[in-house]
């Protein structure tokens, strides 16, 4: 029936880059589920009126993601324990009015890591960012015993906020860094991996990257969350280098079954979502 259709959304902007809706509604059709999948633009000054009008509309399950996964927190009646730890939200719940916030953007980028073979234990990392994405992917690293994790970002002050919370958690020796030649330099210098935790590369400004190409090195593994396009112009240099690359598809379909369960209760079926992602940004080719 019609009017007993689950609604589930993104929040963000820019939007224009997400395939959330596709591997979403494609994980529906397959089980069967009367849900429905839809993205909304939603502004910065507008989020506080969105939050509301999800509750009005009883709107079921949202993801949340830039510019909202830190400011969402505080409109939240709830808000899960690891979610609460890094201090971000990309997925939320709506049981009767109640809205719960949870963060599956870190358990599926340490997923996404681990599905690669790499081993975090006692590697130096290198995180791109300190934004919402950054945050949970940072947060779930410094579980794993790597031997030092730096933040660098265009804003030094958000990066050292970040690495202060980061060092309350953990003993894992953390650092903050404003993203400049010479901070790249050294870090990459002295890193396994590097993870871009920033929008810079999404669709449409594919040309551009958060780390020049003279700075890659050969022995780095380099990972891009950002997923559309699947080879950014990061991860295209770092091919060029010899590097090895984690691009953000993984991530994104780790991140999204997570949210689908919470949602639904149900399994999601992985396999089916990650193959439409992948057929949508094979065939835009961006
Ligand atoms: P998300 O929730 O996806 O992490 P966010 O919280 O808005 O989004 O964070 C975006 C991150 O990308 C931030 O680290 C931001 O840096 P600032 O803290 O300086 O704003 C970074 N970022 C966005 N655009 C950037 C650019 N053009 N160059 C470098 N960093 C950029």
């Amino acid at each position: 029936m019609v009017y007993d259709t689950r609604v589930c959304c993104l929040i963000g902007d820019p939007i224009e880059h997400t395939v959330s809706p596709i591997i979403h509604n494609a994980a529906f059709q397959k089980l069967g589920l009367n849900y429905l999948y839809l993205a909304f633009k939603v502004k910065k000054s507008m989020l506080k009126e969105a939050i509301e009008g999800i509750k009005a509309l009883n709107i079921k399950g949202l993801n949340v993601t830039i510019p909202h996964k830190i400011e969402v927190v505080k409109y939240l009646n709830e808000v899960d324990e690891i979610a609460e730890r890094i201090g971000a939200v990309n997925t939320i719940v709506n049981k009767d009015g109640v809205l719960k916030g949870y963060n599956t953007d870190g358990e599926g980028a340490l997923m996404a890591i681990k599905e690669n073979g790499f081993n975090l234990k006692n590697k130096i990392v290198a995180i791109v960012g300190a934004g919402g994405a950054a945050r949970a992917v940072s947060h779930f690293i410094v579980l794993e015993n790597p031997s030092k994790v730096t933040i660098l970002n265009r804003t030094l002050e958000n990066a050292i906020k970040l690495a202060e919370d980061l060092r309350k958690k953990t003993k894992v020796y953390c650092e903050a860094k404003t993203l400049d030649t010479y901070s790249i330099k050294e870090s990459v210098t002295e890193a396994d991996l590097l993870i871009n935790c920033t929008s810079v590369g999404m669709y449409p400004d594919v040309e551009k990257t958060p780390i020049p190409k003279d700075y890659l090195k050969k022995d780095l593994v380099i990972m891009d969350i950002v997923y559309n396009p699947l080879q950014t112009r990061l991860l295209r240099d770092a091919v060029e280098i010899g590097c090895k690359i984690i691009n953000g598809l993984d991530m994104l379909v780790n991140q999204a079954a997570l949210s689908f369960k919470i949602w639904t209760g149900i399994e999601a079926p992985l396999d089916i979502m990650k193959k439409a992602a992948l057929e949508v940004l094979e065939k835009k080719r961006l």
